[in-house]
């Protein structure tokens, strides 16, 4: 049996299910039962019903899952050097600080925090649901972090007064992109949509054809007429987008805006860390109870928003 079979076998007697995100590498891509962004994750983390789920991502999307099934086995192939550096910058100091500040404005971070973070929040939000989650709220004023990129979108598609916290959070793949990079891909390729993760500068978000989460990409180049798109994320998203272009047969052009744009703590997971994960059935992932409860009101909350 080569890896691919055997990983296939053990899931198959443990009940075990692969969630992965978007920018895993091609191989993970390509095992895992369920592919998406952060908000599909969290959808398919509260759905499943297995026993196990091994979880190929970084560190917040496993919390998450576990947050959403704290009773089922939530296991991540690899655990050094998972933790997505902007999940870390907003720490419970740091929202104290803000909450005084502005005792009457709701909370909403991103899904890319921690889940001591996502504890203190009143609601979480993903890139593909921010604008909808922070027009929800009954407020006029909202803290949104920490991502300030994603803030500036939603401030665009919003009445309300977004306060960005905490100055400078965001992402450091996202933030290598600049508007030189658009215009050097774009002299190339001048008929070229131009898709952007609202990760990234502001700039960049006014020049763009579509502002979308990885998987609002996805559907976009599938669902375009168009046959050439500058693909203004992390560079594993191309790999996805082939996989669902070759499962139609259709082939279009994909020119990643820049070929550095890698998250290196996404990168760290490979097929044989899979098969070691499901045969020791580590490393899980543990949270306080009481984190758990509140984080997942946070997250819950932003689920029922349609
Ligand atoms: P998506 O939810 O759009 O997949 O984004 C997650 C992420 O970490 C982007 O850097
Ligand atoms: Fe975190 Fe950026 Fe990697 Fe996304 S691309 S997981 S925000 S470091």
């Amino acid at each position: 049996m080569d890896i691919v079979e055997r990983i296939n076998k053990l899931k198959e007697e443990k009940n075990a299910v692969i969630l992965a995100h978007n920018y895993q590498p091609k191989e993970i891509q390509k095992i895992a039962d369920f592919l998406g962004d952060s908000l599909e994750l969290c959808i398919k983390a509260k759905e499943t019903d297995a026993d196990i789920i091994v979880f190929c991502g970084v560190d917040f999307m496993a919390e998450s899952a576990k947050i959403l099934n704290s009773d089922k086995k939530v296991l991540m192939p690899e655990i050094e050097g998972v933790q997505c550096p902007m999940a870390h910058q907003l720490p419970s100091e740091v929202i104290k600080k803000y909450r005084e500040e502005y005792p009457d404005a709701p909370l909403v971070v991103y899904v890319n925090t921690t889940a001591e973070t996502k504890a203190m929040a009143d609601i979480t939000c993903t890139s593909a649901n921010a604008d909808r989650v922070v027009n929800s709220l009954d407020a006029d004023t909202v803290l949104f972090g920490p991502d300030n990129n994603l803030a500036y979108y939603v401030q665009k598609r919003t009445d309300k007064k977004i306060i960005p916290i905490p100055e400078g959070g965001g992402c450091y793949v996202h933030k290598k992109f600049t508007m030189d990079d658009l215009k050097r891909v774009k002299s190339k390729y001048p008929n070229a949509k131009v898709l952007i993760h609202p990760e990234c500068s502001p700039e960049l978000q006014e020049n763009a054809d579509y502002v979308l989460s990885t998987s609002g990409m996805v559907k976009a180049v599938l669902n375009s007429e168009d046959e050439e798109f500058i693909i203004g994320t992390e560079v594993g998203l191309i790999n996805r987008i082939e996989l669902e272009l070759e499962k139609l047969g259709k082939t279009k052009k994909l020119i990643p805006l820049r070929e550095d744009a890698i998250c290196n703590e996404m990168k760290k997971i490979t097929l044989e860390k899979v098969e070691r994960c499901l045969l020791e059935e580590r490393y899980e992932i543990k949270l306080d109870k009481e984190i758990i409860e509140r984080a997942k009101n946070a997250i819950e909350r932003m689920l029922e928003i349609k």
